[in-house]
């Protein structure tokens, strides 16, 4: 699998694996079939699925990355601190890869969300510098949420979280971070399936002859962007991997960069769930 270099020095794999909603056998089956970076959270209530999927695969630790999140109620510097014990606790080991705030705002009506990002990301500091936490992430940032981190922190963030997929770019965001080295992860690579009958990704799938999921996560990649696409069956977890053996040509990437939107989650950071 390629690598990515994250501004630490840290390398992940280009592709990772989403586990929202995901079943012990599909974890199990991800890692059979090669996966090795897995984007967990608190919230997920899966982090000892990933423990046990790591045991019951007799597979070392060190031979995988599991990325975890902060939830919003668990934002503060002591809040942080025991979150992230049981965290670990939670996934039977002693450091995560990467560890991330969930949401900027722990609600809508906390004034003071900035200063608690700050102390969130202060005990986070600290436990990256006793190598629990081997690169810090946010989730959901938009470029100014990320600015009240840049502004007030001694560990700039490695990775930045958040919905991207063809018809949904978040491009402002994208070239924020692109701009200040942090590196990008898709969430909902694949719009959880709404992008996979669109009329350009269904011509392209049939000219490159490959899958629509695989249209969608290759372009990810070839956009310099980290997908974590969830999948429960062999079949699909293997068609998601394999989308890192073809190349989309300069124009069609431009095309689907070009495209009109198409859809997305209703998540925001900064509002109640759009109703889609
Ligand atoms: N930071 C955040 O706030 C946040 C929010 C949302 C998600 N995430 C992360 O991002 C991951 C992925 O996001 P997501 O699950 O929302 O969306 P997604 O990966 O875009 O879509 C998942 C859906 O696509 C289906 N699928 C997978 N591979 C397929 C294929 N090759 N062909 C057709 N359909 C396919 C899956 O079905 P089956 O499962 O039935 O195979 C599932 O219904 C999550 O698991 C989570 O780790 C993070």
């Amino acid at each position: 699998m390629e690598l990515l270099t994250l501004n630490n020095g840290l390398q992940i794999p280009a592709l990772g694996f989403g586990t929202y909603k995901s079943e012990l056998d599909a974890i199990i089956t991800a890692i059979e079939e090669g996966c090795s970076y897995f984007d967990t959270a608190s919230y997920y209530g899966n982090e000892c699925d990933i423990a046990l999927a790591l045991e019951l695969s007799h597979i070392e630790r060190e031979k995988v990355f599991i990325a975890s999140k902060l939830w919003k109620s668990d934002m503060g510097y002591d809040n942080t601190m025991k979150a992230f014990s049981r965290t670990l606790e939670n996934l039977r080991c002693d450091y995560v890869d990467v560890y991330m705030i969930h949401w900027p705002r722990p609600n809508l009506v906390l004034q003071e969300w900035e200063a608690l990002c700050v102390e969130t990301w202060r005990a986070m500091e600290e436990l990256h510098s006793q190598g629990k936490i081997h690169a810090l992430g946010i989730s959901n940032f938009l470029p100014y949420h990320a600015e009240i981190i840049m502004k007030n922190c001694r560990v700039i963030p490695s990775v930045a979280q958040f919905e991207f997929h063809p018809g949904h770019l978040q491009a402002f965001a994208l070239e924020y971070y692109r701009r200040k080295g942090i590196q990008v992860q898709a969430w909902s690579p694949m719009g959880r399936g709404r992008v996979l009958n669109d009329e350009l990704i269904l011509e392209l799938a049939g000219k490159y002859h490959v899958t629509p999921a695989q249209v969608c996560l290759r372009f990810c990649v070839q956009e310099g962007v980290m997908p974590l696409p969830k999948a429960s069956s062999r079949e699909r977890i293997r068609e998601n991997l394999a989308c890192m053996d073809f190349v989309i040509d300069e124009r069609d990437m431009s095309r689907i960069e070009n495209m009109p939107p198409l859809g997305w989650s209703g998540e925001h950071p900064d509002r109640e769930r759009v109703k889609i």
